[in-house]
C-alpha cells in the first residue's frame, strides 16, 4: 500500500536541474538582457531560484492571472499585468508546470501581440501526457507523470507551496476530503530545510 504522497523530486534534484537551466539560459542569451516573466503565484519559487542561477544580465517582471469560471478553457483574466513594455525585448516566460497547455497558449498569444523580439518558455515541470494544445517548451526542468503534484510553489487550495521538494499525490480523493491530509510533510520540510 502506497503512502498518500511520494517524493518525485527532492530539493537537491530541483537545485541541480535549476542550475543547469540557468547555465543554458546564460549561454543562449549571452550579451543580451532577457526579461524573465513569472506567472504568479506558483512560478515565483522557480523564478527566484532560476534567476540566481543566471550568470548574466536578466531583468524580471511578474504577471498574475486567473482562470475564468470553473472550466479550463484557457481563457484567463489578467489580475496583474507586467510593469514594463516587452516590445523588442527577449522574453522568457517561466511556468511552474505546463499541464493541458491551455493557460500558457492564451498567455503566449497575449504576449506575442506586444511584439517582443523573441519569446520562449521555460517550465520546471512538463506534464506532457495531458497536453491539449502543443507548446514549444524551450527549457524544460523535468517530465512530470500524469499525477497531481505539490510543493516548490505548487499548491492545493493555497496549502503546500512551501514544501522545498515536489511530491505526487497518490490519493487525491483523500486530499479533497481533507486538504490538510498531507500536513505532516510540512513539518518535515521545515525541519529539513537548509
Ligand atoms: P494548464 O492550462 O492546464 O496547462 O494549467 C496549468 C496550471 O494549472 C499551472 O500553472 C498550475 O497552476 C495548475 N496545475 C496543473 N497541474 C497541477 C498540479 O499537478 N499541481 C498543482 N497545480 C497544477
Ligand atoms: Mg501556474
Amino acid at each position: 500500500m502506497e503512502g498518500p504522497a511520494t517524493v518525485l523530486f527532492t530539493a537537491g534534484d530541483i537545485r541541480e536541474r535549476v542550475r543547469e537551466l540557468g547555465k543554458a539560459i546564460t549561454r543562449d542569451y549571452a550579451g543580451r538582457e532577457p526579461v524573465l516573466i513569472s506567472v504568479l503565484k506558483g512560478g515565483a519559487w522557480f523564478h527566484a531560484d532560476l534567476l540566481r542561477a543566471i550568470g548574466g544580465h536578466a531583468s524580471v517582471d511578474f504577471m498574475s492571472i486567473s482562470a475564468y469560471g470553473e472550466s479550463s478553457s484557457g481563457v484567463v483574466r489578467i489580475l496583474k499585468d507586467l510593469d514594463r513594455d516587452i516590445g523588442g525585448r527577449d522574453v522568457v516566460v517561466l511556468e511552474d508546470i505546463v499541464d493541458t497547455g491551455l493557460t500558457l497558449t492564451y498567455l503566449l498569444s497575449t504576449l506575442r501581440a506586444r511584439r517582443p523580439a523573441t519569446l520562449e518558455v521555460c517550465a520546471l515541470l512538463d506534464k506532457s501526457a495531458r497536453r491539449i494544445t502543443p507548446i514549444d517548451i524551450r527549457y524544460r526542468g523535468f517530465d512530470c507523470p500524469d499525477k497531481f503534484v505539490l510543493g516548490y510553489g505548487l499548491d492545493y487550495g493555497e496549502v503546500y507551496r512551501n514544501l522545498p521538494f515536489i511530491v505526487a499525490v497518490e490519493d487525491l480523493e483523500a486530499l479533497s476530503q481533507d486538504p490538510l491530509a498531507l500536513a505532516p510533510l510540512l513539518g518535515e520540510a521545515g525541519d529539513s530545510y537548509r
